[in-house]
């Protein structure tokens, strides 16, 4: 049996939180080793990264995800009873209804609703002095989402829902104030959606055939009941919340334009170049860090022990950035993606593996397209400069966004 290499701190939270992104990946370096074992939260815990890994870590026989989410992250980010902490046929059930609302037409009509935004945004950004892209975006996101889902939204509610749903993103690698906003905000936002769907179930809120709405609302699980009211309402937020999340990579996108300018053009028009591009933008920039998991039952890998009940990590950011998968992986070079199939092991900011069968992200190809869109649109519909400001990204920060989103200035139509 191979030895795995320890990180020799007592307890490694506060080091995870401190070196962020890079922490599974330095500890990796260091090693010379893709796996290692440290203390996270006081307990036991494996650290993977890489292909192999990834393939491992997707393995349902091995794994389980019941109470390997932290619950700092489920108050905030994820909520409880959610399609995340699942597994087996409860799992299969409930994420089989997920992948039901992702069809082909209802992305369309998603794409088309941001698309009919956009445009409007842009008119007002016309003359209207500094534009804080990430700020617009979310706004932006926060009416798509609600009316592409049936979700009834009113005018003057659309900034408040917006910050509720980005302090939810941002709360669960933080300690103090931006934590307990986060709470709070989930705790409202599911106030908010469980008496929807109690008033969409009676009849008051009638849902649009096929929206999130309806198909949560009206979700029978293995055993022939509905969802309780407050669990229908976190698998509603599941969609709303990363929805307007994209918004994170869209700004991502943003700055890589300014910060590559050739591709302004080399995406103008070509389907192809921009599926390159923000294929890159998901590989590059910083997401999710990791994912969590819990050892099934004992079995070993690679020459190394893996105990039931064991937490173990996999590191996304690390795997995206592996320097086997990807020569030269701090470079953003999207031509690398030309003519390369994109393995389900290898590029998985969203997760890894299958769409159905596991826990990938059930919003990969809304992601994707919306993205796809904000690159056109923002080398299309417009015209901006982007003044001198802060643009570093911190990676020991979630989300790693500049301090100020990212400015833009003198937007004028094009065309
Ligand atoms: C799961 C990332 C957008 C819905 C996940 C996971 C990650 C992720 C890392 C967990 C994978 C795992 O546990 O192994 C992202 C990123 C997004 C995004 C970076 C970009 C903003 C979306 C969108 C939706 C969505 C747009 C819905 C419309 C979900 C759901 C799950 C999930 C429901 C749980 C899947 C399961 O446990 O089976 N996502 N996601 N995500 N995502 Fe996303």
């Amino acid at each position: 049996m191979a030895t795995m290499p320890a990180d020799r701190s007592p307890d490694s939270t506060l080091a995870l939180l401190r070196a962020g992104y890079r922490f599974i990946g330095e500890r990796c370096e260091r090693y010379d080793s893709d796996v290692f074992k440290t203390r996270i939260l006081l307990a036991p815990t494996i650290c993977l990264r890489g292909r192999p890994a990834a393939e491992l870590f997707y393995d349902n026989d091995r794994f389980q995800r019941a109470t390997a989410m932290p619950l700092r992250v489920q108050r905030t980010l994820t909520g409880r009873g959610g399609v995340q902490g699942l597994d087996g046929p409860e799992h299969s059930d409930r994420k089989a209804m997920f992948m039901s609302i992702m069809t082909p037409a209802a992305i369309q009509r998603l794409g088309q609703l941001f698309d009919d935004e956009w445009r409007t945004r842009v008119a007002a950004w016309e003359g209207a002095g500094p534009v804080s892209l990430y700020d617009e975006l979310g706004r932006m996101l926060t009416r798509v989402v609600c009316a592409w889902a049936g979700v009834p939204l009113p005018a003057s509610q659309v900034e408040r829902r917006a910050v509720e749903l980005h302090a939810m993103i941002e709360a669960p690698a933080v300690l103090g104030p931006r934590h307990w906003r986060g709470r709070l905000a989930r705790y409202r936002a599911e106030c908010w959606l469980a008496d929807l769907i109690e008033r969409t179930r009676v009849g008051f809120a009638p849902a649009p055939a096929g929206s999130a709405l309806a198909v949560i609302a009206e979700h029978r699980d293995v055993r022939g009941n509905l969802l309780p009211r407050r669990i229908a309402a976190v698998e509603l937020l599941n969609v709303l919340r990363p929805v307007v999340a994209v918004d994170q990579y869209m700004t991502f996108a943003a700055l890589a334009l300014h910060d590559h300018p050739t591709w302004r053009e080399r995406v103008r028009d070509d389907d192809e170049a921009t599926e390159h591009f923000v294929q890159e933008v998901r590989r590059y920039y910083p997401f999710f860090p990791i994912a969590a998991a819990r050892v099934r039952r004992t079995f070993d890998w690679q020459g190394h022990h893996f105990p039931r009940g064991r937490r173990v990590l996999l590191d996304l950011y690390g795997t995206n950035h592996h320097p086997a998968l990807w020569p030269q992986p701090e470079l953003f070079r999207p031509e690398r993606f030309a003519g390369r199939r994109v393995d389900p092991f290898e590029l998985i900011p969203q997760g890894g593996g299958d769409h159905w069968a596991g826990h990938r992200c059930a919003g990969e190809w809304i992601t994707i397209d919306l993205m796809k869109r904000a690159v056109t649109n923002l080398v299309t519909t417009m015209r901006y400069d982007v003044p001198v400001q802060n643009l570093a990204l911190d990676l020991h920060r979630m989300p790693a966004l500049p301090p100020l989103g990212l400015t833009l200035t003198n937007v004028r139509r094009a065309g």
